[in-house]
């Protein structure tokens, strides 16, 4: 991939402009100048300018992924902030949310401002996720007060649940103060046990340990509970089954505090694929059946899953080359997530591409309550330049990322990132 910087003056000409909060999809050109939009429409330029070609493309607002793993302090041989990055613009992605499971964990307002500090200089924005409890270790909550203060903007210990009932209320409770999302990754782990992938019938034929559908929605049902009985906000991570669903929209009925998120993976794949364990399907929560499957995309259509977070996980070729009861849970997403989302809810589930465009744009962004106004005159060119219907095959050279655990290795693809313009530069696949 190329990341260059903007020439002073860049001209994107001959595209469609779609507006996910205007909710329109219009043919103008714009005109970048000093890396912020300039103008629209029949723009005047003048011949030192860049001039990018975007027939039969369309621009729109950059991605926003609120669940990714950067694995920055402490595994930065499978990720860091800068290859993440990399990873983020090559799936159109200008924004992420980073998990705090690293090592050490994010979970003092000094690994908050860290973060924070090595970002600006980051081709992306990439905000801090706080843990909620000390090292993740699920006994005493951390500072939270003082991590937002620095720059945290959600709370969550994912890659492992918060068991303790008590601990979770009081999360949930202490949010209520700073109004920000409460992000639980709910699997019972006394349900799961050694379980590697889901419990069904494809599990029994492949004699792997499995772990049924109630150990992440009798948590879900718990934290949904929780959350009305605090008033505060919850949000769902990575939603596999489809019983979680039936609680979160039951729930969603009568609770405005809830929202939730869906993986490319779990919409994209079933069990079935698992049996060539391929360790890259290897993920926590497991990938499911083909009924969960159908459940998550009916989901996505009736607005009971808000938006689309990849969950990010790079993993070691080595620890993903060992035998599937040992290598660690995770896959990466950013590069092949358009591609597979698109094909999946757009090609072959009729979902409209505005409000796919929705799921990866405004919707994230009103969840962290980050600024949705990004085709606007004097604002900092944040954009992704995408064909809609390029037919691919997903392949190693496409992952910009330091680590290649991605199952999508091989798989067609539908609709396909071009260039991604953020923070000054242009990247181009
Ligand atoms: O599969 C997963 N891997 N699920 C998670 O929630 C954590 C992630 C990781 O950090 O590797």
């Amino acid at each position: 991939m190329n990341l260059t910087k903007l020439k002073k003056q860049v001209h994107l000409s001959g595209g469609q402009i779609l507006d996910p909060l205007a909710k329109t999809i219009t043919k103008k050109d714009i005109l970048i100048e000093n890396g912020k939009i300039k103008a629209f429409g029949n723009v005047k330029t003048s011949k030192s300018v860049q001039k990018i070609d975007c027939k039969g493309l369309i621009i729109t607002h950059g991605f926003c992924d609120l669940h990714v793993h950067f694995r920055e302090p402490g595994r930065e041989d499978k990720e860091t902030l800068e290859s993440g990055s990399m990873a983020a613009l090559a799936g159109g992605f200008t924004r992420v949310c980073v998990m705090p499971n690293t090592n050490p964990p994010i979970d003092s307002p000094e690994v908050i401002r860290y973060i924070v500090d090595r970002s600006e200089e980051c081709p992306i924005y990439i905000h801090p996720i706080g843990a909620i409890t000390k090292g993740q270790k699920g006994n005493e909550l951390t500072e939270m007060g003082a991590m937002l203060a620095e720059g945290a903007v959600a709370f969550s210990d994912d890659g492992l649940p918060v068991t303790d009932s008590a601990m979770m209320r009081n999360a949930l409770a202490y949010g209520t103060m700073f109004d920000i999302p409460i992000i639980n990754h709910a699997e019972d782990l006394c349900l799961k046990q050694d379980g590697v992938m889901h419990e069904g019938i494809v599990s029994t034929n492949l004699g792997l340990p499995s772990s049924p559908d109630l150990t992440e929605s009798n948590m879900v049902h718990r934290d949904l509970s929780l959350t009305l009985l605090t008033g505060g906000r919850l949000h769902v991570p990575h939603v596999s089954s489809s019983k979680s669903l039936d609680h979160i929209r039951l729930s969603k009925k009568s609770n405005d505090k809830v929202t939730a998120e869906v993986t490319p993976h779990h919409l994209f794949f079933t069990d079935n694929d698992l049996q060539g364990f391929d360790t890259n399907l290897k993920v926590a929560p497991p990938i499911r059946t083909i009924s969960d499957q159908k459940a998550l995309v009916e989901a996505v259509k009736d607005g009971t899953l808000d938006c689309i977070a990849t969950d990010h996980a790079p993993h070691t070729i080595e620890e993903k080359e060992s035998t599937f009861d040992l290598a660690p849970f995770g896959m990466i997403g950013l590069e092949s997530c358009f591609g597979a989302v698109n094909k999946v809810l757009v090609k072959e589930n009729n979902l409209n591409l505005l409000n796919l465009v929705q799921l990866l744009t405004t919707k994230p962004r009103d969840i962290m309550g980050f600024n949705n106004n990004l085709l606007d005159i004097g604002v900092h060119a944040e954009l992704t330049v995408l064909d809609p219907k390029e037919e691919w095959i997903f392949s190693r050279e496409d992952i910009q990322s330091k680590s290649k655990n991605s199952p999508f290795v091989g798989q067609n693809m539908y609709g396909r990132i071009k260039f991604t313009i953020n923070k000054g530069h242009i990247s181009k696949l």
